[in-house]
């Protein structure tokens, strides 16, 4: 039997698979067992920032590999205790919460923003978070996540969770009261097809923020790491804000999630409130704190911010040329492009042309190659999306 009929005979059938049976990755590629490779421009959806397999990562696994896998968190580990200090060095934060996954991460706020609550007044439980946003599919983050689609057959959800339109000034301030005790935000909304928050929108939030001493959830759990172009996507912002949850690329291509959280808020948990068999296992740390500095490395930054100018330059030349693509969203190396009812089908002509492209929010083709692509490998996607773009304008003309 093929590994897709047993995949159908033995996997729960909850994704859609891609029709390839994937041998080995290296780099920004992916190749078949029929010997044909793959140019991967989404990094199994934001995780494998620096391409797959990249040898430092793999060397700092295999030093940790001969020491141990796992220990639990009654042990501390060198690469994780590293790691959570590269992390506090680099941003807002003071402390950190490991997790396995963002949705961990997300579950983790959620208690920690409840009891901050607490601490103010009994009925200050009330989260924010906005349309069409993305937070997990545990039953906390799926009450945070605002879009029915998702929530609907799994109802009831955490009750006083409130939805304010993206970037609608009224709403917010309609919503934002003293019984709120956390807004979560995306700084850019991955899953709903890479939609950035305005900056009237963020202000208004810190403004509101300091007014009723309500928390700011950071959700850069895509967005995070370098991704934007900045080490955290809040830097473009003048927002700081109070809690922050990481995971996808955090563990370098291992499950690693984390909780951020600023100096006011570290002894909020207390031993006992929160806790993970795995979360901050040594073998993800140690895949994690090689990735992470070669992540906050300056130069990387650098090199990360001119390949995005690059990409976006070419794309909207593109853009000019093709009426396809209708609008490019994003930042650094997260970009939709809304290309409506096209969306499917340049995904899957992009396959028969060896490229593998994710399409989001059934309109929006979301670009995140590894963030050390090259520019040779850039090319040759622009050229592949050319040529998919002019073949379906000669049909829409003919
Ligand atoms: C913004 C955001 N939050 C939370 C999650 C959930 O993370 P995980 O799939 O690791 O549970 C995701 C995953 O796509 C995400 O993009």
């Amino acid at each position: 039997m093929d590994l897709f009929n047993l995949d159908q005979n033995y996997i729960l059938n909850t994704y859609k698979r891609m029709p390839l049976t994937i041998k080995k990755a290296k780099g920004s590629y992916l190749y078949d067992d029929k010997g044909n490779k793959y140019l991967d421009m989404f990094s199994g959806i934001a995780v494998s920032s620096l391409g797959h397999l990249h040898p430092k990562v793999i060397q700092a696994m295999k030093k940790q590999m001969k020491k141990n896998l796992h220990l639990s968190n009654y042990f501390i580990s060198k690469p994780l205790v590293s790691l959570a200090e590269g992390l506090v060095n680099h941003s807002f934060a003071s402390k950190v919460f490991f997790t396995n996954s963002g949705a961990e991460a997300i579950e983790a706020s959620i208690k920690l923003v409840r009891k901050y609550g607490k601490t103010i007044s009994p009925d200050k439980f009330k989260i924010i978070t906005l349309s069409e946003s993305f937070h997990g599919r545990t039953m906390g983050g799926l009450s945070l996540t605002a879009q029915p689609k998702y929530q609907e057959s799994f109802l009831p959800l955490l009750p006083g969770v409130i939805y304010v339109e993206r970037n609608n000034i009224n709403e917010l301030k309609n919503a934002v009261k003293e019984d709120v005790c956390a807004v979560f935000i995306e700084m850019i909304q991955g899953e709903s097809g890479v939609q950035v928050l305005s900056k009237e929108f963020v202000d208004e939030l810190i403004r509101l923020s300091k007014e009723h001493k309500v928390l700011i959830v950071a959700d850069e759990i895509q967005t995070g790491l370098l991704r934007t172009g900045k080490l955290f996507a809040y830097e473009h912002t003048n927002l700081i804000p109070d809690v922050l949850t990481l995971a996808k690329s955090l563990g370098g291509g291992l499950p690693l999630g984390a909780m951020l959280v600023s100096k006011s808020l570290e002894n909020v948990l207390k031993a006992g409130d929160h806790g993970t068999t795995f979360g901050g296992n040594p073998l993800a740390a140690a895949s994690g704190l090689a990735t992470f500095e070669i992540l906050s490395n300056p130069k990387m930054i650098l090199e990360v911010q001119e390949k995005s100018s690059y990409l976006f330059e070419e794309l909207n030349k593109l853009k000019l040329k093709y009426e396809i693509i209708k609008e490019i969203r994003g930042k650094g190396l997260m970009i939709g492009l809304e290309v409506g009812k096209y969306a499917d089908q340049i995904k899957s002509e992009a396959l028969n042309k060896h490229v593998l492209l994710n399409v989001t929010n059934q309109t929006v083709i979301r670009l995140l190659p590894p963030l050390n692509m090259t520019y040779k490998d850039l090319k040759v996607f622009l050229d592949v999306i050319e040529s998919i773009l002019i073949s379906l304008k000669t049909n829409q003309n003919g």
